[in-house]
């Protein structure tokens, strides 16, 4: 098989120096790596250590240009499967984010087409400042994989976030990123995250804990995988998912009828939305006032957007529920599979430590249709995602034995 090509990008910084290291790893994995360093890199770790480990000449200078018949910049960025950028310094990842290029490290980036992974590290304070978070986001809304780095003592002599990703680590990433890349191209997936929302009178509303978090994991990963994803979500405080086909509701009704008009044309249907099982009766049209007496609420059931999508199904479509449990998650759950006719239920104890609602990791068993059961360990939300995803994908390879994936 060829061989992919990674480039290595250093920025100029003290952990310019585990660059060493991870071009060493990913040479032994078997990549062809290509260093290239800002010039206040070269200032950290020599380039022809670089050179000796990838057996490639290091390329720092901009007006270098060693050979004629192409332009540096724009060669290495085509022959480029995967860019990491380690260390991304605050300066570094500043010119990245507003498409500053002034050295070979930053041109490159502007000419990549290909993934960009980005480790940040920098003095604790440096990190957290809103300028370099804020650049952070920037990277993140436009696709690019920004690693979190490690906590512990740093170089500076303060203690906290701020150093390098382990480059075990960094090289494990870019593996997942190539093995992964693009491997749900050519699929619809349809997902629903986030609570809804259902009015009682124009100030108050029912609604719950759902902060999104697990629907919008799914829509970043299977867009980042190559999917075309429609994601419809409710009322949340999150940003769009760069590349999905945004679509907001607010009620269960509402989200009923956006799933109606996008499943047709979907491949797979994720429900990883928290959708209102009761809404009140009807809704006041004026404010209730106190001195009206108590509010009492009649509260009818909402429809069963899940149930509604999987006795539309047609023959290939995918669908996938969720199930929040707060007790006998798996039994629950096995008999939500079967009532609601899915392929595959998600199911998470929402009272767990790490686990449902609103915080970044999940805990999650998923069970198929034919029984199987697989019991996932507490992980950050977008891994949960692409174990669902790559399940998702095994079934749909199943019922559609010529789907060319
Ligand atoms: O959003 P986060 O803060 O990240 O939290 C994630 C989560 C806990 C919301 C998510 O992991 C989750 O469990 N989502 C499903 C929540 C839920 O409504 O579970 P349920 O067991 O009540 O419903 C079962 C399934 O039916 C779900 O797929 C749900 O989307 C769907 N449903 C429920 C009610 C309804 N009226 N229509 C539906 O389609």
């Amino acid at each position: 098989m060829e061989k992919k090509t990674i480039l290595v990008g250093v920025g100029g910084g003290i952990a310019a120096y585990k660059s060493a290291n991870l071009c060493s790893l990913l040479v032994k994995r078997g990549y062809e790596v290509q260093v290239l360093m800002t010039e206040h890199a070269t200032r950290f770790i020599q380039p022809l250590t670089l050179q000796a480990l990838t057996k490639h000449p290091v390329i720092f200078d901009t007006f270098a240009e060693p050979n004629p018949s192409e332009i540096a910049h724009i060669a290495v960025a085509d022959r480029a499967d995967l860019y990491v950028i380690a260390p991304a310094t605050a300066n570094l990842i500043a010119k990245l984010a507003h498409g500053l290029a002034d050295d070979m490290v930053t041109t490159t980036a502007l000419a990549a087409t290909c993934p960009t992974v980005v480790a940040p590290a920098m003095n604790v304070h440096m990190f957290e400042h809103p300028a370099v978070q804020e650049n952070l986001d920037i990277l993140r809304r436009r696709g690019t994989l920004v690693l979190d780095p490690g906590e512990g003592p740093l170089a500076c002599g303060y203690t906290g976030r701020g150093r390098m990703p382990e480059p075990e680590d960094i090289a494990d990433v870019i593996e997942a990123v190539l093995h992964q890349e693009r491997d749900l191209e050519g699929l619809s997936i349809l997902i629903t995250a986030g609570p809804t929302v259902e009015d009682i009178d124009p100030v108050r509303y029912l609604t719950n804990r759902s902060s999104g978090k697990m629907g919008y994991a799914l829509a970043e990963q299977a867009a980042r995988r190559g999917a075309r994803v429609t994601l419809i979500s409710g009322p949340t405080h999150l940003k769009p998912v760069p590349g999905a086909r945004m679509v907001y509701v607010r009620s269960t009704e509402q989200m009923l009828h956006a799933v109606s008009e996008f499943f047709p044309e979907a491949d797979a249907f994720i429900s990883a939305a928290a959708p209102a099982d009761f809404r009140p009766a009807r809704t006041l049209e004026h404010k209730w006032k106190k001195s009206q007496g108590p509010l009492k609420l009649d509260l009818v059931e909402t429809p069963d957007i899940l149930l509604a999508a999987s006795r539309a199904k047609r023959p290939g479509q995918v669908v996938v529920g969720f199930a929040a449990e707060t007790d006998m998650p798996v039994d629950h759950a096995r008999r939500k599979l079967v009532d609601k006719g899915l392929d595959l239920i998600v199911v998470n104890d929402v009272t767990k430590p790490g686990a449902g609602f609103e915080v970044d990791t999940n805990q999650v068993t998923l069970i198929g249709k034919d029984g199987s059961t697989e019991a996932l360990p507490v992980m950050e939300k977008h891994r949960v995602a692409d174990h669902i995803l790559t399940r998702v994908r095994q079934v749909l390879r199943v019922s559609d034995g010529e789907r060319p994936l």
